[in-house]
């Protein structure tokens, strides 16, 4: 893996209110899954999770503050946020506005180039290209850790994507008081060894899911029998996983990253009532990673809060396993993804 993707782009901004500023950011994926909050307001998590970021589908955001506005003004691919799009980056905007100690409302344009709401990370890659950009045009000159930070007020798994490669997001300790767990819930990069890693995407449905995952983690922490369970056995997985990443396993991470995907999913299955993302063909698609494995393909499948399927295998193995993916599921698209880059301010000047 190149050195450059473990380490974070972002250049914080001095201080001072730049008045506009653009960020790019990719989505990432996790192989240790965040999956329910201990604190929704501050959007702490159960669990510590760990993820890759992807070097495809960035999202590009430009904050411009606009002192004359009465309103903060959000456009998504061109067309103006409604419901609950622009009710999160508008509370979003009310946290920065709270830390720069600034009034002014934000004309914000966000261009997605994977498609919003379909277990895709489009929240990840959309919250941390937010928050640096909004960062630095409301002049919070915050470094990366801080922005980790805000970036996940905006969506938990936004946490990772300020950085690039692979990342764990800490879910912070309860001192006691909820600034200490704010502050001690962040994303850093973590070390990896001698790795090609490639995540073969299988988008078997773009359309948005039917249950959110806001939703969807609510219920199952709330109702699920199989959550403590999961839980429990996620630390030991993080554990597993950090180890094999540090040793460039791509064998053991991706048996760990599978089962703790698996184990998620049985947890919402279990919720009441149930959430099942999974479709028929995510199962087809499963079937395949399966058979590339008895034919001595290291494949690995996870799965997030939708039916499409992520493969985690050697680089120099892709193209077999899109090809065998595309093959089971014939009306999915397929992309390869492989480590991108953190999430940062792009020249406005071009
Ligand atoms: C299944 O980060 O979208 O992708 O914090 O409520 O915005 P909120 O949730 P979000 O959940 C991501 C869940 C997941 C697993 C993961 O990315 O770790």
């Amino acid at each position: 893996m190149n050195a450059e993707h473990r380490t974070t782009l972002v250049r914080p901004p001095a201080r001072g209110t730049a008045g506009s500023a653009t960020a790019v950011a990719y989505p990432n994926i996790a192989l240790i899954k965040y999956w329910g909050k201990r604190d929704e307001r501050l959007v702490l998590p159960v669990t510590d999770s760990l993820s890759m970021t992807l070097d495809i589908f960035p999202t590009t955001t430009r904050v411009r503050l606009d002192p004359g506005a009465e309103h903060d003004e959000v456009t998504l691919n061109g067309v103006p946020a409604t419901g609950e799009a622009q009710r999160r980056v508008v509370a979003f905007l009310e946290l920065v506005r709270e830390q720069a100690g600034l009034p002014q409302r934000a004309v914000v344009d966000t261009g997605n180039t994977v498609p919003t709401g379909a277990g895709l990370a489009s929240s990840a890659s959309g919250f941390a290209a937010l928050a640096v950009a909004a960062g630095a045009a409301y002049g919070l000159g915050l470094d990366a850790t801080a922005l980790s930070r805000l970036a996940r007020r905006g969506s938990g798994s936004a946490s990772r994507s300020v950085f690039g490669g692979f990342a764990i997001w800490h879910a912070g300790r309860d001192t006691g008081t909820a600034t200490d767990a704010d502050l001690s819930s962040y994303a850093e990069p973590v070390p990896a060894g001698e790795l090609d890693p490639a995540l073969v995407i299988a988008v078997v449905d773009a359309g948005p899911k039917a249950v959110s995952s806001r939703e969807a983690m609510r219920r199952t922490v709330d109702t699920s029998p199989l959550y403590g369970p999961w839980a429990a056995s996620s630390k030991e997985d993080l554990l597993g996983m950090r180890g094999a990443l540090r040793r460039g396993d791509l064998d053991a991470m991706g048996e760990i990253a599978e089962r703790n995907a698996l184990g998620m999913h049985a947890t919402m299955l279990a919720a009441r009532p149930a959430v099942r993302y999974l479709s028929p063909a995510t199962l087809t698609v499963l079937d395949s990673v399966l058979r590339l494995r008895r034919d001595g393909v290291p494949a690995y499948a996870t799965m997030d809060a939708g039916p499409n399927v992520k493969v985690l295998c050697h680089r120099a193995d892709a193209d077999r396993v899109a090809a065998a993916v595309r093959g089971a599921a014939p009306g999915s698209s397929v992309h390869i993804a492989g480590p991108g880059q953190g999430a940062r301010l792009l020249d406005e000047r071009g």
